[in-house]
């Protein structure tokens, strides 16, 4: 056998770091032995001291924008933020402006992400507002997004799907709209009281009721408090085929960071007390949920600074950082090495993509990182045209050196390898 790539190194291989070879032929992993078994290759990339082999990295929540906001962010430099990040596949949320509940939205979209996309991506769409289109949509979406304002219309559509996967953002709005009438003139510190975790655990327990249905694979968006992740987790002890995530800012930041960070800091839902953030985080410790996210969010920075609390949008980047915060608090004993399955191997196994782990039949994504050097976080480099973060400052311990997507030499250091367009839709399998 003779393959196109080898490379050589320690691998994260079933939750271990091992010597390896992993083989890469036609963009997809053919085989995994010790390094003196390899197979002979066109092509042979050999590890260095201190850096380690990783899956790519999946991140199942993203906001590309582009359309009428692409002065936000567009599918070039979106993708070049998630490659920069090691993150290989992405899947694009569909509150775009147009919003993406049809057929021909999502074509559109479709479109211009496989035009411009650095790496593979897959879509979700909104509650479809014709329902003789689910089955074309299921063809090219790997899910449904529902936000608190379509809760409704996941009602109506219910009937019409068959085991989807459905990504709820669980935040009751009717909640949330009472608490903000309650507050005249609000500052960014009111944030958290205007969208109460009480919200959230609402939401929660409605969209459990729901999923018991069982005609859709339910998956619970962004969680930020103890309750909603107890409730998940016990929903699932009675065998509920359902699935939820956190991101690395519910977990790591608390509000502190809106008293440092004003309106950068302002998200949706909010960022909650220390103990939440740390139940949060023992959430992802124990794996109580499946994925993380990072909710890559970007807006521009004259927007976050707006003085007026309606008019700040909520959300920043992430995909950059993701990486190195994870492998950063994996060295400093916060979380296993596991955790790096969280945001490959079940966030692809959520989106039914053959990607996510390295192991023969998947394809050939893999992460170089350099782990020991110090690097302060600099959102002024990022390539994001979101050049902010409530993440500012912060010291990682991981740096992404090289990125092969399907075989193919992708980014090294920062640098795109690859043409516009090099990255695919992968449709659901
Ligand atoms: O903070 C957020 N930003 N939460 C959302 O649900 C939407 C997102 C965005 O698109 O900016
Ligand atoms: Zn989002």
């Amino acid at each position: 056998m003779r393959v196109d790539l080898v490379i050589e190194g320690k691998a994260y291989l079933d939750g271990r770091l091992i010597e390896a070879a992993v083989a890469i032929d036609d963009g997809v992993i053919a085989s995994i032995s010790s390094p003196a078994l390899a197979p002979s290759s066109d092509e042979r990339v050999v590890m260095r001291q201190g850096q380690i082999m990783l899956p790519g990295m999946v991140d199942m929540h993203v906001h590309l924008r582009d359309f009428s906001q692409a002065y936000k962010e567009d599918w070039y430099t979106g993708t070049l933020a998630a490659l920069r990040g090691g993150v290989t596949l992405v899947a694009d949320m569909p509150n775009n402006d147009p919003f993406i509940d049809s057929l021909e939205r999502l074509m559109e979209k479709l479109e211009i992400a496989a035009r411009k996309a650095l790496v593979d991506f897959t879509l979700y769409c909104g509650a479809p507002k014709d329902l003789r289109e689910i089955p074309e949509i299921r063809k090219i979406a790997c899910g449904l997004k529902i936000y608190p304002e379509d809760y409704g219309k996941l009602l109506s559509i219910i009937n019409h799907l068959e085991g989807d996967l459905v990504v709820v953002h669980p935040e009751d709005l009717e909640t949330i709209m009472r608490e903000r009438r309650l507050i005249a003139k609000p500052t960014i510190e009111d944030h958290g009281r205007i969208r109460p975790r009480i919200a959230e655990i609402r939401a929660v327990e409605n969209m459990l009721r729901i999923a018991g249905s069982g005609r859709i694979r339910l998956h619970l968006t962004h969680l930020t408090t103890s309750d909603s992740i107890m409730m998940i987790a016990s929903s699932k002890l009675h065998g509920a085929t359902i699935s939820c995530d956190a991101t690395l800012h519910h977990a790591l930041l608390s509000s502190d960071a809106m008293r440092r960070f004003g309106g950068i800091a302002k998200v949706n839902p909010p960022l909650r007390s220390r103990e939440d953030a740390d139940a949060v985080l023992n959430a992802i410790r124990l794996g109580l949920v499946d994925a993380i996210v990072s909710d890559h969010a970007p807006h521009l920075l004259e927007e976050k600074l707006r003085s007026s609390y309606d008019e700040v949008p909520p959300g920043f980047p992430g995909l950059e950082i993701y990486l190195p915060l994870i492998m950063t608090q994996i060295m400093d004993g916060v979380i296993p090495l596991k955790t790096l399955d969280l945001y490959s191997r079940r966030p692809a196994e959520i989106l039914g993509a053959r990607k996510g782990a390295l192991e023969p039949g998947m394809d050939g994504d893999v992460v170089i990182v350099e782990l020991g050097r110090e690097h302060v976080i600099d959102p002024s480099r990022f390539a994001s045209k979101a050049k902010y973060s409530p993440f500012e400052g912060w010291v990682v311990r991981a740096e992404v050196r090289m990125v092969f997507l399907r075989g193919v030499l992708a980014l090294e250091d920062g640098e795109p390898r690859i043409g516009m367009g090099f990255g695919r839709h992968v449709a659901r399998s």
